[in-house]
């Protein structure tokens, strides 16, 4: 933890010149592009003016201090200097995992506006013990109509110490990086290649007009890494137009487009109005965030319509399933862990691979579903704490009293493997109630 302090330190202190050298831009009325902060596009690439004011914000040209000409000695405490729990330049905090009703000052004190979708990478909300279900009708492939759930994973009001992040942010002690990008490469490489990722690994700090300014083609360091020949892009909304809060974007699990709709809690949809409280929100949706167990809107599932599974889903190119964000977030993600994107008949037919023989889908089910991106707080306290990594390496376990818990909640959301419970009935024995249970 001695690490953190110090790294710290240094960031009050670079946050105040950073943010200098983009007080002009963040004032000034935008583009109305997709990205935002500082990361606008048509800005940067020189398409809407040939004299922005930007660069001066992240690089220098002759004392730069870090590879790439920026100004900071690395870009994650570049990045930090504004999305740090004491950052100075912008509302998200991903050190603490939360979005602040106003920028944040600096204290890391400020009012919460909510919890992150990312979670966080040294401190998570995410409601990891509490994970609630609905049942709806569905048809089994046994011909009789059973059950399937829709859930609710709910945000805490304190954080808690991730047990699981993309990156080893939170010093000596916590997570420890392993370092591999999982399931990249062909097919009998191994586990994956030996990379580094940092912040740009994923975004484009330079913003591209994709959601999240997701890289199109993401890419850490490391011999060995394949990266993707076509592009991967997330589609994006556009990014409001208003001043403060109602022109910044709402980046909580909460309903609302923007941060002023969720801290105002007057957004309404599909029935469920935004409630103005920093652990309001729901992780298992945030595809299209609830405020509540979703009800289902009537038209998925049909005997002529329904698939065969125990799990409730819209139909192809219904508007509630959001299918199109979905599959291409999914997409991205395989991008780096491209042996882990399965096919619907993946978990009886091989593919081929020693390791990744056989895989959950995702062509139904992406993987910020299950996962979070940035780091989780889930326990998991027994197998699933076990569990080794798929080059065979064992988790890192942390005791606390008479407890053990490991350091490999994989950004899982809900604790041990409640995650499966939380879609599938495999005892086919829980009845059709439509009544939300919360164990
Ligand atoms: C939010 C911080 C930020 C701002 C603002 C910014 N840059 Fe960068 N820039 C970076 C980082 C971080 C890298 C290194 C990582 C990368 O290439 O993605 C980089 C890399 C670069 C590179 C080399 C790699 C490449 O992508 O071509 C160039 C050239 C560059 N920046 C120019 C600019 C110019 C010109 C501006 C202003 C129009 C600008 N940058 C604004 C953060 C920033
Ligand atoms: C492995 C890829 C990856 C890395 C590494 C990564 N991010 Fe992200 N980040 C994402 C994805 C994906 C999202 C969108 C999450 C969602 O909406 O579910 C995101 C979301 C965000 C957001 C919006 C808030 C949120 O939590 O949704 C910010 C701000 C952000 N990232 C900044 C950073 C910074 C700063 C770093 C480095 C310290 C970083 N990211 C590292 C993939 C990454
Ligand atoms: C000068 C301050 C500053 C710096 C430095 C900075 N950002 Fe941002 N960034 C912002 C602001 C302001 C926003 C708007 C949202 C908010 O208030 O947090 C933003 C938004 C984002 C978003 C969401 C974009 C979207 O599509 O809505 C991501 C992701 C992100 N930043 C990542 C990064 C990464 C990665 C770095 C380092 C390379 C970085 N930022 C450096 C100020 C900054
Ligand atoms: C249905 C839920 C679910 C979906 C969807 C899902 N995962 Fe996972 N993932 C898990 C679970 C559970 C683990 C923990 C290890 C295990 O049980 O095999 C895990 C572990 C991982 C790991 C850690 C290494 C390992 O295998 O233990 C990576 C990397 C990963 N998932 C990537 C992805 C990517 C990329 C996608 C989308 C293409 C995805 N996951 C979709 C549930 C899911
Ligand atoms: C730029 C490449 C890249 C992208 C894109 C990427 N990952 Fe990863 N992922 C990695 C690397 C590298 C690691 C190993 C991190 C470490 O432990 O050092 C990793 C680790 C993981 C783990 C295991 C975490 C643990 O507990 O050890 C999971 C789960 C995972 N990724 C899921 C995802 C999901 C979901 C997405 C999309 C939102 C995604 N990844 C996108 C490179 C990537
Ligand atoms: C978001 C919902 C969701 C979650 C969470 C989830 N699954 Fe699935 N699972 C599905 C869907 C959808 C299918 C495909 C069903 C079909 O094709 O009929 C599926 C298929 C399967 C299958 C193949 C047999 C079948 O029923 O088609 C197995 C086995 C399975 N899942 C196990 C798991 C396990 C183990 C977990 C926890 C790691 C898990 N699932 C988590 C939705 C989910």
């Amino acid at each position: 933890m001695r690490f953190t302090i110090t790294r710290r330190t240094t960031f009050a202190s670079v946050a105040a010149v950073v943010v200098s050298g983009c007080l002009w831009l963040l004032g000034t009325a935008m583009p109305v592009a997709a990205d935002g902060g500082p990361h606008v596009g048509l800005a940067n690439s020189g398409a809407t003016t040939l004299a922005a004011d930007s660069c001066g914000g992240c690089h220098r040209a002759h004392t730069a201090q870090g590879e790439m000409l920026l100004m900071q000695a690395d870009e994650v405490a570049l990045c930090l200097a504004c999305h740090g729990e004491t950052g100075t330049g912008a509302t998200t905090n991903v050190e603490g995992g939360v979005q602040f009703a106003s920028t944040n000052d600096g204290t890391g004190t400020g009012t919460v506006a909510g919890a992150l979708r990312g979670g966080g990478f040294i401190e998570a909300r995410i409601d990891t013990a509490h994970g609630s279900r609905v049942s709806y009708p569905v048809r089994l492939s046994r011909a009789t109509y059973g059950t399937g759930f829709s859930s609710l994973v709910g945000v805490t009001a304190a954080g808690t110490s991730v047990t699981s992040a993309h990156m080893d942010l939170d010093g000596a002690m916590g997570v420890v990086a392993r370092g591999v990008a999982w399931g990249n490469g062909a097919l009998n490489s191994g586990a994956g290649p030996s990379v580094s990722l940092t912040c740009t690994s994923c975004h484009n700090p330079h913003g591209n007009g994709n959601y999240r300014i997701l890289n199109s083609i993401p890419e850490p360091t490391g011999t060995g890494f394949v990266a993707t020949d076509a592009a991967l892009d997330v589609p994006d909304g556009l990014l409001p137009t208003g001043s403060g809060a109602a022109g910044t974007r709402n980046y909580t699990v909460q309903w609302g487009r923007t941060l002023k709709d969720v801290t105002d809690g007057t957004y309404v949809n599909n029935g469920f109005a935004g409630t103005p409280s920093a652990s309001a929100g729901d992780y298992w949706r945030k595809y299209l965030p609830w405020d509540g167990v979703p009800t289902w809107n009537g038209t998925g599932i049909t005997a002529a319509t329904g698939h065969a599974g125990d799990v409730p889903e819209y139909v192809p190119g219904d508007a509630d399933n959001n299918e199109s964000y979905r599959l291409a977030i999914a997409g991205w993600c395989a991008g780096c862990h491209s042996r882990y994107d399965g096919g619907v008949s993946d978990y009886i037919t091989p593919t081929g691979d020693a390791i990744y023989t056989h895989r959950h889908q995702t062509s139904r089910t992406e993987c910020t579903q299950c996962h979070v991106a940035h780091g989780s707080n889930a326990g998991m306290i027994g197998e699933s704490g076990r569990m080794t990594y798929p080059d065979g390496s064992a988790p890192t376990g942390v005791t606390s009293g008479d407890t053990t818990t490991y350091l490999n909640s994989r950004l899982l959301k809900i604790d041990n493997r409640g995650t499966c419970n939380a879609c599938h009935d495999p005892t086919g024995t829980v009845p059709y109630t439509g009544v939300v249970t919360t164990k």
